[in-house]
């Protein structure tokens, strides 16, 4: 019988966004990933998972029948798995909650995924020969442009984990190019929206006209 009472709104988006927050852009920034939580409803798979399969540390819990952060009434216990760095991966399991909707297209279950780094290509292999050997279906591994090497897999709980090493030292300091990028993407839905035409079909226009840059040289 569910126990978990729903009564919490989710917060109002906001109608647009604000001004951007006058802050030098180095003044405050996020050091490392501290957790990133997910719903379990098999606690004892998660931790045989992440403990043995991928060698993480249960390394925290937390036992509360409220949400400390906005008051919901919801129950659960909480685990947390560290990694190499200290960041860690951490999960609920709350009484009686149901279990999730299906997503409303079969892109949502590709794209919502979280990249765990190895150290080379040569780990990355290692990851996949490991987790085969763990009988866990596996799809790559995939060069992505000569940037990442990736292997692709889920938890117990459905969660879709990479394991990935860059290949292009400077894969996160591409900052012109995404500025330029961002740029591109948003006019074109911006011009589309003004002309009246159809902002899907422009999208996919400007996403296959630069693809071109990947094509090998
Ligand atoms: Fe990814």
């Amino acid at each position: 019988m569910a126990n978990v009472q729903t009564k919490s709104k989710p917060p109002k988006a906001p109608s647009k966004l604000k001004a951007p927050v006058k802050l030098k852009t180095s003044a405050l920034i996020p050091k490392m990933l501290n957790h990133a939580a997910y719903v379990t409803h098999d606690v004892a798979a998660t931790v045989e998972f992440y403990t043995k399969i991928m060698g993480m540390e249960l390394a925290s819990s937390v036992f509360d029948d409220r949400i400390p952060s906005t008051g919901d009434p919801f129950p659960y216990f909480h685990v947390f798995f560290r990694m190499g760095d200290g960041s860690t991966i951490a999960f609920f399991e709350a009484p009686g909650l149901p279990e999730a909707a299906a997503p409303a297209h079969p892109a949502y279950a590709i794209f919502n995924h979280i990249a765990l780094q190895a150290d080379n290509a040569d780990e990355v292999m290692r990851w996949y020969a490991w987790l085969k050997q763990h009988g866990l279906d596996l799809v790559g591994p995939t060069n992505h442009a000569d940037e990442f090497l990736s292997i692709y897999f889920h938890d117990p709980n459905g969660v879709r984990l990479e394991i990935t090493t860059p290949l292009d030292p400077k894969w996160n300091r591409h900052t012109d190019r995404a500025r330029r990028d961002l740029e591109l993407w948003l006019d074109t839905k911006e011009r589309a929206r003004r002309e009246g035409r159809d902002i899907p079909a422009a999208l996919i226009e400007l996403i296959r006209r630069e693809r071109a840059r990947y094509q090998p040289r």
